[in-house]
């Protein structure tokens, strides 16, 4: 999440930019509103403004309005002031958030702007069983590993896991193991002294230290390399961490779920992951059901995805007709549950009228092989013949470009879903970004855009 802050860093404003950062937002400053533009104008991937309401508030959101800048934006100042807090708020503000600043206010600010919901919709018995397993064992210190295909709920689960154990009040801290690349891992999950390496300029704590208290999520466990599995082991087993360049280990109090899409005792066979860390880490193992064995979900989560993209986009709430609840039970979803937010998201964007028809949902051509026991279900939708013709005459890197930017268009630049639909990955799918982006290309960016944040 990043902010935009406009105001001086000095004062009441200073501190509150202190919390949002401990809270793991990144920051942007501007002076003033005039600067504050020209930032965003440069700058992709800023969420949220926050503005003193010494400034010209309304102004700022007006200059918004006519550059098509959407962004939220937060007033916030001396209680005092209460004329100029009424007047940011009308004239669009979101909220004000009262100087000095209240920790958990700001919480709660970035968490509402950052558009995430931890909602966990359960309909279908499947579904319910699991959570019943997990709600279980939330109370308990135990390792939890939670497998499942990609999108299925695996990292919604871990956080109402979370929120059920006693460590509710402690932080949620959440790391993919994928997504980052290898050289950077260590150094995010432990940190790392000033001088560790050349570039560590100061000192860095790590994402175990972050959740201390609370609970720590590593995603997609199975893409840690074996020499840094030794590690983590030796930190569950100690209770400790060492950071990069550090002279002392560092006590950490962390309860860990892990995320799998992979097979991970196959994994264990195959001599990819360490055995000894696969039995400390599944204590508890919670399967999430892929989508399609839980259909009794699919119209509640449609209602709920179509509720809340309405709010995002400030459109009206509109029911679903039947038929399109309907064809959404027929389709496979192999992207199970991100692949049906998308699908919600795009239809709550086209539905024209009343209500969400069917002609709103576009169900795209769903991938064959995108889960490997997700194969089964349903038919390849017949691309046959005639789309593989009409490619003739072109190149394979015309082809290849266009089916990834595509794929990740459809994922809305979610990267780890479109590399499981194209079947490579993520690091392979981000090296070729990045030859786009560098050809000029157009790139859909991650959502909450993780775009390197310019010098403030
Ligand atoms: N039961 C549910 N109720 C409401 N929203 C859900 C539910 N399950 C998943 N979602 C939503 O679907 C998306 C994917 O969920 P999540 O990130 O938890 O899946 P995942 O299994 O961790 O996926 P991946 O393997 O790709 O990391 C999220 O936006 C999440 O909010
Ligand atoms: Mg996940």
């Amino acid at each position: 999440m990043r902010v935009l802050i406009i105001g001086s860093l000095s004062g009441d404003l200073g501190q509150a930019a202190r919390i949002a950062i401990a809270r793991g937002a990144r920051l942007d400053q501007a002076d003033d509103t005039e600067a504050g533009i020209e930032r965003l104008r440069s700058a992709a991937g800023v969420d949220l403004a926050l503005v003193e309401i010494g400034h010209d508030v309304g102004g700022f959101i007006r200059a918004l309005r006519r550059e098509r800048i959407s962004l939220p934006v937060i007033a916030c100042g001396s209680t005092a002031d209460a004329e100029a807090a009424v007047r940011a708020i009308r004239a669009g503000a979101q909220e004000f958030l009262p100087l000095p600043p209240d920790p958990d206010l700001i919480a709660a600010i970035l968490e509402a702007a950052a558009g995430e919901s931890h909602t966990l919709i359960v309909r279908d018995a499947a579904m319910g069983a699991c959570v019943r397993r997990a709600e279980q064992v939330a109370g308990s210190e135990a390792s939890v590993l939670i497998s499942g295909e990609s999108g299925t709920g695996k990292e919604v689960l871990a956080r109402h896991l979370h929120r059920r154990s006693r460590r509710a009040g402690g932080p949620f801290v959440a790391l993919n193991c994928a997504a980052i690349p290898e050289s950077l891992l260590e150094s995010e999950l432990f940190g790392h002294e000033k001088g560790a390496f050349s570039g560590a300029i100061a000192r860095r704590i790590g994402k175990f230290e972050a959740a201390d208290g609370g609970t720590l999520l590593l995603d997609e466990i199975s893409e840690m390399d074996i020499r840094l599995q030794a590690k983590l082991l030796r930190a569950l087993q100690e209770r400790e961490i060492d950071r990069l360049g550090g002279a002392a280990a560092v006590k950490v109090d962390v309860r860990i779920i892990a995320t799998t899409n992979r097979d991970l005792m196959a994994e264990v066979a195959a001599g990819r992951f360490r055995e000894d860390l696969y039995f400390r880490l599944n204590v508890v193992t919670l399967s999430v059901p892929s989508l399609r064995e839980r259909p009794g979900d699919i119209p509640a989560l449609a209602r709920h995805f179509a509720r809340r993209y309405a709010e995002v986009n400030g459109l009206p709430d509109r029911p679903l007709t039947d038929e399109a609840v309907r064809r959404l039970q027929l389709h496979p979803w192999r992207g199970n549950v991100r692949e049906l937010e998308n699908a919600m998201h795009r239809a709550v964007l086209l539905a024209e009228g009343e209500s969400i028809t069917v002609e709103a949902i576009e169900l795209g051509p769903a991938p064959a092989s995108a889960n490997g026991n997700g194969a089964q279900a349903g038919g390849r939708p017949s691309a046959g013949g005639n789309a593989v013709a009409a490619l003739v005459g072109r190149s394979m890197d015309e082809v290849e470009r266009e089916l990834i930017l595509q794929t990740l268009t459809h994922t809305l630049g979610n990267r780890t879903h479109a590399a499981t639909i194209l079947g490579i990955s993520i690091r392979a799918l981000r090296n070729k970004l990045r030859d786009y982006a560098r050809e000029g290309l157009a790139v859909p960016p991650p959502p909450g855009a993780a775009v390197p944040v310019p010098a403030a």
